[in-house]
């Protein structure tokens, strides 16, 4: 039994959203997925999916994309991710009950993995815009921007909180954290999701959303106050699933 994650599928079995012009790793990327998720996901395991599924904009839109899902091995979890716009955040008991034994939608719940405890949410990361000088460092920022940033991050917050609690309700003691945003921006070398990553001592902190070689950087990577951070942008491992616990 094994726990994987990979993030940012970003399918587009029923829209028009070619994601070919971002890159060579993007290339067919769907094909990569089915091969090295088959290659490495047993049936006995559990793969998280850390959002960014579907370009459908409704459900209807993202079947395709969510049955894709459904064939690969394993027990399936997935996370909303900013472009998941099928996914209403109060509608996931719906979606639960829809797709029951075949996905899990991880929000305002948790779902245990052996003695530990996934909990999760989409989170949120203040993206600027930021000024640069001609040498490209940050002399400032849109402050009207990062005030909002500052209402969803408490937000999704809250909402992670929910998954603590009840993951903690029910008797865990050992969490994995899962979020789709990375825990903190560019800015930050702390921040809320940091945290509350801390008050509850979890393992590990599991995130995607950055794209390209130049945003692989923008949060933490590997220990930091003896959490493990790891980055899981499809991208980033070239579709390879990325093993989070043995
Ligand atoms: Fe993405
Ligand atoms: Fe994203």
């Amino acid at each position: 039994m094994a726990l994987y994650a990979l993030g940012d599928l970003h399918l587009s079995f029923q829209t028009d959203k070619s994601m070919d012009r971002f890159g060579r790793v993007w290339k067919h990327h769907e094909r990569k997925i089915e091969k090295y998720v088959n290659k490495t996901v047993k049936p006995e395991d559990t793969l998280v999916f850390t959002g960014d599924h579907s370009w459908g904009r409704k459900l209807e839109e993202c079947r395709e994309d969510l049955a894709f899902i459904e064939r690969l091995p394993g027990r399936k979890i997935l996370l909303r991710g900013n472009h998941d716009m099928f996914w209403d955040a109060k509608k996931t008991e719906r979606l639960n009950e829809e797709y029951k034994g075949r996905l899990f939608f991880l929000q305002n719940n948790f779902a245990s993995y052996g003695e530990y405890a996934l909990v999760g949410t989409k989170g949120y990361t203040f993206e600027g815009p930021f000024y640069l000088d001609p040498w490209g460092n940050i002399t400032g920022w849109d402050e009207a921007r990062e005030e909002h940033a500052k209402k969803l991050v408490a937000r999704e917050i809250e909402r992670l909180r929910e998954s603590f609690r009840q993951a903690e309700a029910a008797g865990y003691r050992k969490y994995i954290m899962f979020l789709h945003y990375p825990p903190t921006n560019i800015l930050e070398e702390t921040s809320p999701f940091t945290e509350i990553a801390e008050e509850y001592g979890v393992t590990a902190v599991v995130y995607s959303h950055c794209h390209g070689e130049r945003r692989f950087g923008d949060s933490i990577r590997g220990m930091f106050h003896g959490i493990n951070y790891m980055l899981v942008s499809g991208d980033y491992l070239g579709f390879h699933p990325a093993a989070v616990l043995p």
